[in-house]
């Protein structure tokens, strides 16, 4: 898993469905009344969708970060790259990946995608894992990957809202919207300090806007205020406006 996002803030009701979709036992409202008495009930697919830049990735690892003690024998992560203008990963590579991580030897993993496939769900079936697929391009791109293990929980975060892996392959939505005002504001004040957003907070709040509330946007408009110590926040909204 990557490092958790430095000074992640807000998204507490997406953290929570996160948890309520995903962690196994903690869902009590699963289709067909969940696991029988005494038995943990199954871990889901949780389905982070939304725009490039909102925060998908960061929502992920910092949940992951954040439930690490539910999933003792480690988190798997790979990126699709979905999306990344490159080529996909190919899910019998990531199987690969995942097969070395979890200890078989490179000359024990089948080569064929089906084989791979087999062998890693036998070995998640018995384990509690957190596996993340970020960046996934398409369900077909995921479905191979899904461990199905009843301790495992699965974390897809895409810009596409992956119907297929909805239909078929029973994982829950949690789209991911722009940040609030406050928020935005927020994410402003702890990267350049809080006096600099108090001391002009219109200007602070047309930046948000201008970032269409997205953490990347803001960000990067925040890391070009800590590199001009003089500008007023005002200042730099003017020069976005005009571009
Ligand atoms: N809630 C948040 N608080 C602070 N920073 C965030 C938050 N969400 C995302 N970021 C930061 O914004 C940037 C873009 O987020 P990312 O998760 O990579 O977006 P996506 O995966 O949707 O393209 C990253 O640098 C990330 O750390
Ligand atoms: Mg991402």
């Amino acid at each position: 898993l990557p490092r958790p996002p430095a000074g992640f803030l807000g998204r507490d009701a997406e953290l929570a469905e996160l948890t309520r979709l995903a962690l196994p036992g903690a869902g009590q409202d699963r289709p067909y009344g969940g696991a029988p008495a005494g038995l943990p009930a199954e871990g889901g697919i949780a389905l982070v969708t939304g725009p490039a830049g909102v925060g998908k990735t960061g929502l992920a690892v910092h949940w992951g970060h954040a439930y690490a003690a539910a999933f003792p024998d480690g988190r798997l992560f790979a990126d699709l790259r979905g999306f990344s203008g490159g080529e996909e990963a190919e899910p019998t590579a990531v199987l690969r990946e995942f097969l070395l991580a979890m200890g078989t030897p490179a000359d024990q993993i089948p080569p064929s995608e089906q084989a791979a496939g087999a062998l890693y769900r036998s070995l998640v079936a018995q384990r509690r894992l957190l596996v993340v697929l970020d960046n996934a391009s398409s369900s077909a791109q995921v479905r191979p990957l899904l461990p199905g293990g009843p301790h495992c929980a699965t974390l897809v975060t895409s810009r596409s809202r992956l119907d297929g892996l909805i239909a078929t392959d029973a994982a829950r939505p949690v789209r991911l919207h722009a940040l609030g005002p406050a928020d935005g504001a927020a994410l402003i004040g702890a990267l350049l300090g809080p006096d600099r957003v108090a001391e002009d907070p219109a200007a602070a709040q047309e930046l948000v806007t201008l970032c269409d509330g997205l953490p990347l946007a803001l960000r990067a408009a925040s890391a070009q205020l800590v590199a001009r110590p003089r500008w007023r926040l005002a200042r730099l909204a003017t020069a976005l406006r005009d571009e």
